[in-house]
């Protein structure tokens, strides 16, 4: 028994408070909790939530002040938080080996040797890194204006347990974005959209081996491609609406989907115009907007983009659809045109020129390097490899040197959402040819499509030491589709 569509209205995160300020620098506090949320209308689910809540907090930092957030894990299970788009230390980047220990847990460095959970990664016990029950997070923040999320990254585990609640969205603004004329306060809204499956009880269904996530990790071979839901949630509520009034909006969409992709469109189109008109990518404002009248959106990836509904008739609803989708899967939420804009109000005309925005060119690259995201037989197991390998923490595949920029091409047998920790990109060609429309601007994830060669031109910068590029079809994540590199 689902729920009909459109009875919910869409909520909105709530924008977590720093609890002090220290030396210039934002202290935030989150704890990682169980609770009960009511997402299915009348029924109970428990979420692992940031402050118990899914989707978590959204942090909002501004560009060049750092902002330290100190996480209390209150769970069963060691996590690990990730900033997804940060440019942080590699202590403070949530490796999936670098775990935050609830107050009772076995300490992995003292466990057995590396053992090698069947179809998944191998670590030896010296490669983890713990802190016990809390870890304080530095992010430095020094990086443009965007739109960025964090989420669980705990090794093995992140699949399940970003799909019980933990992840949440950050961002981030700056002088630049300040003075645009983009809609801000109430009418620039976190759209972070997943899909979940749930049982009678209005518990999520994951199809995990061990449903304590404390043992065994993953899902069975049947779940090879990715585990997906019959219900689409928008900030935690399935198919919401939202009354807008008959003026531009701005949303930050995020696909936090384990393994599901979206082309969105918007049903019935404006009257004029275009559906959406891209303002950002993933990692900051484009140099000047781009219309498009669909969104394709892989996991993890995010769209800065303005809607204008001045383009609809007054008392109309306009959906927000999925065209990958069918049934349920279609929908996404709906928004109602109710009323006019105040006078005089509604932001103008998205401006021709947005931030400062240099495209980087193919001679620029020191190296090339390429990446091969396959399935493959290890040991007589089916395994998400990279380069023909399972993830093993203690190889490197790459050591770019800081502040240059290499030229790297992702192949792929299926679809891999390849996500680089640390190093934003720009994509170059697709199998030799443009990019597509959406394509543009600074991005950190990159949806590479069956049987497609991705080129990408990525910057170091920020910081040396170990980061990690991986397969965000979290199912694939957890099934060993990783790989460190080493900034040096
Ligand atoms: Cu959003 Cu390494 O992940
Ligand atoms: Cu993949």
């Amino acid at each position: 028994r689902l729920p009909e569509p459109f009875q919910v209205p869409l909520p909105v995160p709530p924008v977590a408070e720093p609890v002090r300020t220290r030396g210039g620098a934002d202290v935030h506090e989150v704890e990682q909790r169980a609770a009960s949320q009511e997402i299915l209308p009348g029924l109970k689910t428990e979420v692992w939530g940031y402050d118990g809540r899914f989707p978590g907090p959204t942090f909002v930092g501004r560009s060049g002040h750092e902002l330290r957030l100190r996480v209390r894990n209150a769970l069963a299970v060691p996590t690990s938080t990730h900033l997804h788009g940060g440019v942080q230390k590699p202590e403070f980047d949530g490796h999936p080996t670098d775990l935050v220990l609830p107050s009772r847990f076995p300490d992995p460095r003292k466990g057995h040797s590396g053992k090698h959970h069947g179809k998944h990664s191998m670590v030896k016990p010296s490669e983890w890194t713990v802190s016990r029950a809390h870890k304080e997070y530095l992010y430095p923040l020094e990086q443009p204006a965007t739109t960025l999320w964090y989420h669980d990254h705990r090794m093995d585990f992140s699949a399940p347990q970003v799909w019980r609640g933990l992840a949440g969205m950050f961002l981030i603004h700056d002088d630049e974005e300040s003075g645009l004329p983009l809609p801000e306060d109430a009418r620039d809204i976190p759209l972070m959209i997943c899909d979940r499956a749930f049982e009678e009880d209005g518990s999520f269904r994951y199809p995990s081996l061990d449903p304590s996530l404390t043992e065994e990790p993953g899902v069975r071979e049947k779940y090879m491609e990715g585990v997906t839901g019959d219900v689409i949630l928008v900030n935690g509520a399935p198919w919401p609406e939202l009354e807008v009034s008959a003026e531009r909006y701005r949303f930050r969409i995020l696909n936090a989907s384990n393994a599901r992709r979206y082309r969105l469109a918007l049903d019935p189109g404006p009257r004029e115009g275009a559906a959406f008109v891209q303002v950002g990518s993933d990692s900051g404002l484009l140099g000047a907007p781009r219309s498009h009248e669909a969104l394709p959106v892989s996991p993890a990836e995010r769209f800065d983009v303005v809607v204008d509904f001045g383009a609809f008739p007054v008392g109309s609803t306009v959906r927000l659809v999925n065209t990958l989708g069918s049934g349920g899967t279609r929908d996404v939420m709906r928004f109602r045109v109710a009323r006019r804009p105040k006078r005089g109000g509604g932001a103008p005309r998205v401006p021709r020129r947005l931030a400062d925005f240099r495209r980087l060119r193919a001679e620029q690259a020191v190296t090339e390097r390429q990446f091969d995201f396959r399935q493959q037989q290890v040991d007589g197991v089916p395994m998400w490899t990279v380069n023909g390998k399972p993830y093993d923490p203690g190889s490197p595949l790459a050591s770019p040197r800081l502040d240059t920029v290499e030229r790297w091409r992702f192949t792929s047998d299926f679809h891999h959402p390849v996500h680089v920790h640390l190093a934003h990109f720009q994509v170059l060609a697709r199998s030799g040819k443009s990019p597509l429309a959406t394509d543009v601007g600074w991005k950190d994830t990159v949806d590479v499509r069956p049987f497609e060669v991705v080129d990408v031109l990525v910057r170091f910068s920020g910081y040396r030491g170990r980061y990690m590029f991986h397969c965000h079809n979290l199912e694939h994540e957890d099934m060993a589709m990783m790989a460190d590199f080493r900034v040096v």
